[in-house]
């Protein structure tokens, strides 16, 4: 008889009940092992296109590819067994049609086995998202500043200054909402506008430099370790300063190879009493 407990994932529906209770935890993922450490923690675990920036140099996400996607997604479920696995679509993979966006989330569904994908858009994509919702795919939405059109945005630049940008993002949020997305993430987005939102619609809110009012909050982990780059938005606090701590363990490797202190023979096979782990 097996003694290993099943632990059950959280799920895309235990998200949309979580709204106006517990605050929803929600870090980006992108690797196995990074997933295996924060699954205890997290709620939702996001296999964000923004790994295109951070892990693999781009300066925008728009050259992210469905295949790079899957391989990450596929990552991220290896190394998490509690939290719910949320993939996004990347740019051109949905925004055609309704009938291409079920291809690509269905690719996506059945080789990574999350438990729902998320994609960029408001009004604009509530057919898709109805389509996705009614085919039995979760959708979480992502509305404000949405990276993939920041070409037509002017750039990385806070949305819902004045009335009129305000309006657009709370039609958004209902259109969303009305079309099935169990929850929406507001990124980059005036506080009173985020707050607002928060409060009009039935489906929660994941904010990223939106709002504490939101219901939950999400930002890349690289960022909270002080791992991605020297620019740190103003949204983001860092709770740890990982990347010149791996900078000083790599001078300290190179240092002690240059000068032969590295390996020891405790790191050698086949030396005598050369301590723990030798071989004989
Ligand atoms: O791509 C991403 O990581 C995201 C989050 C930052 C919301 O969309």
């Amino acid at each position: 008889m097996s003694t290993e407990i099943q632990v059950k994932r959280i799920t895309p529906r235990d998200i949309k009940l979580m709204k106006g209770g517990q605050p929803i935890v929600v870090l980006t993922a992108y690797t196995a092992p990074m997933a295996r450490l924060m699954d205890p923690h997290v709620d939702i675990q996001l296999v964000g296109d923004s790994l295109g920036m951070v892990l693999y140099g781009m300066d925008t996400t728009l050259g992210v590819t469905l295949d790079m996607m899957i391989a990450h997604g596929q990552a991220v479920m290896r190394g998490s067994e509690r939290s719910c696995v949320i993939i996004d679509l990347p740019f051109g993979s949905y925004q055609e049609s309704p009938q291409q966006a079920f291809r690509s989330a269905a690719r996506v569904m059945a080789e990574t086995g999350a438990a729902g994908v998320k994609l960029e858009g408001g009004t604009e994509m509530a057919e898709t998202i109805e389509f996705l919702t009614r085919r039995g795919i979760p959708v979480l939405a992502h509305i404000g500043l949405t990276p993939q059109a920041v070409n037509v945005l002017g750039g990385f630049r806070a949305q819902g200054r004045g009335d009129q940008e305000a309006a657009t993002i709370r039609s958004d949020a209902r259109a969303v909402t009305d079309a099935g997305a169990f929850g929406v993430v507001i990124e980059g987005t005036v506080e009173p506008v985020a707050r607002a939102v928060s409060l009009e619609i039935a489906i929660p809110t994941i904010g990223i430099g939106a709002s504490p009012a939101c219901d939950g909050q999400v930002l890349v982990v690289d960022d909270i370790l002080g791992l991605f780059g020297t620019f740190t938005p103003r949204f983001v606090k860092r709770y740890a300063e990982l990347g010149a701590e791996a900078e000083a363990a790599v001078r300290t490797y190179a240092a002690e190879v240059r000068s032969r202190s590295f390996p020891g023979p405790e790191h050698c096979f086949g030396i005598e009493g050369a301590g723990k782990g030798t071989p004989s």
